[in-house]
C-alpha cells in the first residue's frame, strides 16, 4: 500500500504558477517507480475557493486514475468543495468534509478543521466525538488521521496564531487509540515532524511554495519557490508504516543500482 500526500496546492486564477507546480506533481507521481495506491491532498486545495479554482484543480488531477481524496483548508470553500468532491468516502458528517476511507490495511480518517472566513483551524464537540466514535470501533487497525491544520505548534508566531485551537482535545483523543499511526497535515508548507502520543505527526510540503525554517529570534516568515515536495507514506507487513520524502524536480535518468536480483556495477545501466 502506497499512500502519497501533497498539500496546498493553491490553485488560482491569477498566476499560472500553482497550476504548474501540480501538473510537475501529478507527472511526478505518476512517474514513481511504484505508482501509488491512493492520493491524499490535506487542503488549501485552491487559493479563494472559487468555482472556477475548483474546476481547474479538478482538471489538474484529471490524469490521476486512482482515487484521491481531499480535504479543506483555510483557504477553501466546504461547500464547494463538498459539492465538487461529494462525500468522498464512508460514514461522512453531514456538515463537515470528514469521512472514512478504508485502505487495505489501513485506516484512514479525514477530519474538517476548516472554519470560515477564518485562517485558524477547529475541531467542535461534534467532529472529536466522531473521531473518537471512528477510532473505537477498529482498536487493532494502524490508522491514519489526516487534517490541514498541524496538531501541534511550529513555534513561528504567525502560524502558531493560526493553528489548530483545540490541539490538547484532539492530543487527548490520539492518546487513547494506540492504533493511530499518523496524523498527516498542511498548512504550515514545510515538511516538519513530531511525536504525537506515541503516533507521529507529520506535515507535508506545499506543491507550490516553501516557507524556509528560520530559527533566529524574532523569526521572519521568508518562503522560497525552490523544489517542492510530496510524502509517500507506505506500508507492508515487514516494515510498518514508513514515511519517505520525495521532492519533485526535473525528471532526470533512474540509474539502476540494483536490479531486485543483484547490485550492478558502475556505470550504472539507465531504466529503460
Ligand atoms: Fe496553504
Amino acid at each position: 500500500m502506497i499512500i502519497a500526500q501533497l498539500s496546498d496546492t493553491h490553485i488560482n486564477d491569477e498566476s499560472p504558477e500553482a497550476a504548474a507546480r501540480l501538473r510537475a506533481a501529478v507527472t511526478h507521481l505518476l512517474h514513481l517507480p511504484a505508482v501509488p495506491d491512493v492520493v491524499l491532498i490535506t487542503g488549501d486545495c485552491t487559493e479563494h475557493g472559487s468555482e472556477t479554482e475548483y474546476a481547474h484543480f479538478r482538471e489538474l488531477l484529471r490524469p490521476l486514475t486512482i482515487p484521491v481524496y481531499v480535504i479543506p483548508g483555510n483557504h477553501d470553500d466546504r461547500p464547494r468543495l463538498r459539492a465538487l468532491f461529494g462525500p468522498q468516502g464512508a460514514q461522512a458528517m453531514p456538515d463537515f468534509v470528514q469521512y472514512t476511507v478504508e485502505a487495505g490495511s489501513l485506516r484512514l480518517l479525514a477530519l474538517d478543521t476548516h472554519v470560515p472566513g477564518q485562517d485558524g483551524g477547529t475541531l467542535c464537540p461534534a467532529r472529536l466525538q466522531w473521531l473518537e466514535e471512528r477510532l473505537s470501533e477498529q482498536p487493532e487497525r494502524p490508522t491514519i488521521i489526516l487534517m490541514h491544520h498541524p496538531p501541534f505548534r511550529c513555534g513561528l508566531a504567525p502560524f502558531d496564531g493560526i493553528g489548530l485551537d483545540v490541539m490538547s482535545e484532539f492530543g487527548t483523543v490520539v492518546a487513547r487509540h494506540p492504533q493511530v499511526e499518523r496524523v498527516l497535515a498542511g498548512h504550515l508548507h514545510m515538511g516538519v515532524q513530531r511525536p504525537l502520543h506515541g503516533a507521529l505527526a507529520v506535515v507535508c510540503p506545499s506543491t507550490l511554495h516553501q516557507l524556509l525554517p528560520d530559527f533566529r529570534r524574532p523569526r521572519s516568515l521568508e518562503v522560497s519557490f525552490g523544489p517542492p515536495a510530496m510524502l509517500l507514506h507506505t506500508w507492508a507487513a515487514d516494515t510498518g508504516l514508513l514515511t519517505h520524502s520525495s521532492l519533485i524536480a526535473e525528471p532526470r535518468p533512474v540509474l539502476v543500482m540494483h536490479d531486485g536480483q543483484q547490485w550492478q556495477s558502475p556505470p550504472w545501466p539507465v531504466r529503460g
